[in-house]
């Protein structure tokens, strides 16, 4: 099963999956690194800064996990732009290393391929972090996504674009479609960090790691995965059954081990 580590707060979420962040970029600086958009992952982000001043990241590779479709990429809310903002300048990581699915319509026929074959590539992602939705959703593979998908394009849920209204002036401009790594092309990647912040989310935390395996819960799909660290606070976790065990094995890890 996946490690889940309570923590009391975003922040300490954020400091302790950056530590690993760091620790893989300074074993492998051309590490690549599977980046979120969306609020979770941004303490991860904020820890990063100042503990990667002096690291070389010149040579750090990374893959957001979706994209909307027909979005101009210079909208401030294409993820295009939101990883430019919050990961490629403040960390002063390269462009040209860092990847979004291609959501121009004129080559959407082709992009979901395009970007499996730019992964497989770079030798597969390394350290993929994600966010999980209120309708258990991991990337943007909705409920019903197949375990096996890869990169594809997707219709949104009503309640993702709900969720999503506030980057936007209303629910209207936010787009439909979207192109998404699929699970099949998350479950690749070499460490998963699940991350999950408020009781609005204790349901989905709790269905993704100790509900049944279906695609009914995408996030499900990380208890097929052998190595996913799973970072939640108090509130995100309160709908977890096994809470105190959780608490008591990450209390005695044995320090060699690592997360
Ligand atoms: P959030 O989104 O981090 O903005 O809550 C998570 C997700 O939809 O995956």
């Amino acid at each position: 099963m996946a490690e889940i580590v309570i923590v009391p707060s975003a922040a300490a979420a954020g400091e302790l999956v950056a530590e690993e962040i760091v620790k893989l970029i300074t074993a492998r600086p051309d590490a690549v690194l599977g980046l979120a958009t969306g609020s979770t992952p941004l303490p991860v982000y904020e820890a990063l800064r100042p503990r990667l001043a002096g690291v070389d990241v010149s040579r750090v590779r990374g893959f957001a996990l979706d994209e909307y479709v027909g979005i101009d990429p210079h909208h401030p809310e294409s993820y295009r732009s939101v990883i430019t903002k919050e990961v490629v300048e403040p960390l002063g990581l390269d462009p040209e290393r860092i990847h979004t699915p291609n959501g121009a319509l004129e080559t959407i026929s082709h992009a979901g391929e395009d970007y499996e074959r730019a992964i497989a590539d770079a030798g597969g992602i390394d350290l993929q972090i994600l966010g999980i939705g209120t309708s258990g959703h991991i990337g943007f593979n909705e409920p019903g996504s197949s375990f096996a998908s890869r990169t594809r394009v997707k219709t949104l849920i009503e309640q993702t674009r709900q969720d999503n209204a506030r980057f936007f002036d209303s629910v209207d401009e936010v787009p439909m479609h979207c192109i998404t790594q699929g699970l099949g092309t998350i479950l690749e990647a070499r460490h998963l960090f699940l991350l999950a912040f408020g009781e609005g989310k204790a349901a989905a935390v709790a269905g993704a790691v100790e509900g049944p395996v279906t695609s009914s819960l995408p996030g499900s799909a990380i208890q097929l995965h052998p190595h996913t660290t799973v970072v939640v606070d108090e509130a995100a976790a309160s709908q977890l059954a096994h809470a105190d065990y959780y608490r008591y094995a990450f209390a005695n890890k044995p320090a060699w081990q690592g997360l």
